[in-house]
């Protein structure tokens, strides 16, 4: 185990330019290619604060989330948690630092059991990563329930005889069992009716502010994000494109892709909410990233310049860009 003293202490968790590459078979006699997911993504998390990962399918969020909870293993980068480094960490010491990050689903009727009550859902992670008894175990559950806005008679029933609202503040009790100092949730509310979906945002963010817990929060929506957010990553094709506060983001959003995506997102409004992006072509294949910026393709402002050289992520203007021609755009 390797301590490192140079992270300060607000910082819950790092990335350090993570990377997860798959390897995907082509065919026959066809050497396998590498998938690209996750193509180098730095961030840190801290305390009471929600870190949002935007961006259209496919372009690694999820990938981004099983690297964060440890699910998988990154190809190459770091993963700090607490100021330790996952990959020199002892078994012990995941054992415990692997509670401190808990992973919220976006389908609360897959990620829950159906042959487990909520009282095993809830009781099972205390049953296993603490020595309480039962009783204690059952306490905590029905202190949880209330906290997250589920009703004394909800203990023993299944998960199907919820709706899909109650479910995910199932999921969500079942995430804060632990008393964990992360979450990662991906698309938490994208399954969920539009009525349903302010209840449990402001649900996290509640409990967000009475346990300090901070949030990874991924989604494609941008108007859910503007209700949650702290600071914003956009990512396209692997990488960070642009990551700044969220006002800043959502009042002068400056990477073309950025734009592009806040022009064609609907706010939260019932009456808009099938709405799709609207950018034209679509996102490359992160087995065959174009050459230079993954984004010339579609960018109405790109040139040679943007077609050869892969613009790095630097800062500007308070918050980090990766385009050659933002100077000339802005
Ligand atoms: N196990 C895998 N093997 C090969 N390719 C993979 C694997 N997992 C993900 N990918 C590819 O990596 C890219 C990123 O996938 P990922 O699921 O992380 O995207 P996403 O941003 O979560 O998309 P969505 O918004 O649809 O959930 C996709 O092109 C996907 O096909
Ligand atoms: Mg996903």
């Amino acid at each position: 185990m390797t301590q490192n003293t140079t992270i300060p202490s607000p910082i819950l968790l790092e990335a350090r330019n993570l990377a997860k590459h798959y390897p995907v078979s082509q065919g026959w006699f066809k050497p396998r290619a590498m998938a690209r997911a996750l193509d180098g993504v730095s961030f840190t998390l801290t305390p009471g604060k929600t870190l949002a990962v935007v961006g259209e399918s496919g372009c690694g969020k999820s990938t981004l989330a099983r690297q964060v909870t440890m699910i998988e293993t990154p190809t190459s980068g770091e993963l700090w948690m607490d100021g330790i480094n996952i990959a020199d960490a002892s078994r012990a010491t995941l054992k415990q630092v692997r509670p401190l990050v808990q992973m919220v689903f976006q389908n609360p009727y897959a990620s829950l059991n159906p042959r487990k009550k909520v009282s095993a859902m809830l009781e099972e992670p205390l049953a296993i990563h603490t020595e309480l008894n039962k009783a204690e175990r059952s306490e905590q559950a029905k202190a949880m329930m209330a906290r997250v806005g589920l009703r004394p008679e909800h203990y023993s029933r299944f998960p199907h005889m919820f709706s899909g609202g109650q479910r995910q503040r199932i999921a969500i009790a079942r995430a804060l069992m632990l008393d964990p100092k992360v979450i990662v949730a991906d698309e938490p509310v994208s399954a969920l009716d539009v009525s349903i979906q302010a209840q449990v945002l402001n649900l996290l963010m509640d409990l967000q502010e009475s346990s300090g817990v901070a949030y990874l929060f991924i989604s494609h929506n941008l108007s859910v994000v503007e209700h949650i957010a702290d600071e914003v990553l956009v990512m396209y094709l692997g990488k960070c494109v642009e990551q700044a506060p969220k006002k800043d983001i959502f009042s002068r959003p400056l990477h073309p892709y950025t734009r592009a995506l806040l022009a064609s997102t609907p706010r939260i409004d019932p009456a808009q909410r099938q709405q799709k992006m609207m950018l034209p072509g679509e996102l490359p294949s992160p087995l065959a990233p174009p050459p230079g910026c993954a984004f010339n393709n579609r960018c109405p402002h790109a040139n040679e310049h943007c077609r050869l050289q892969i613009p790095p992520l630097r800062p500007f203007e308070g918050r980090l860009l990766a385009c050659h021609r933002v100077e000339e755009i802005s």
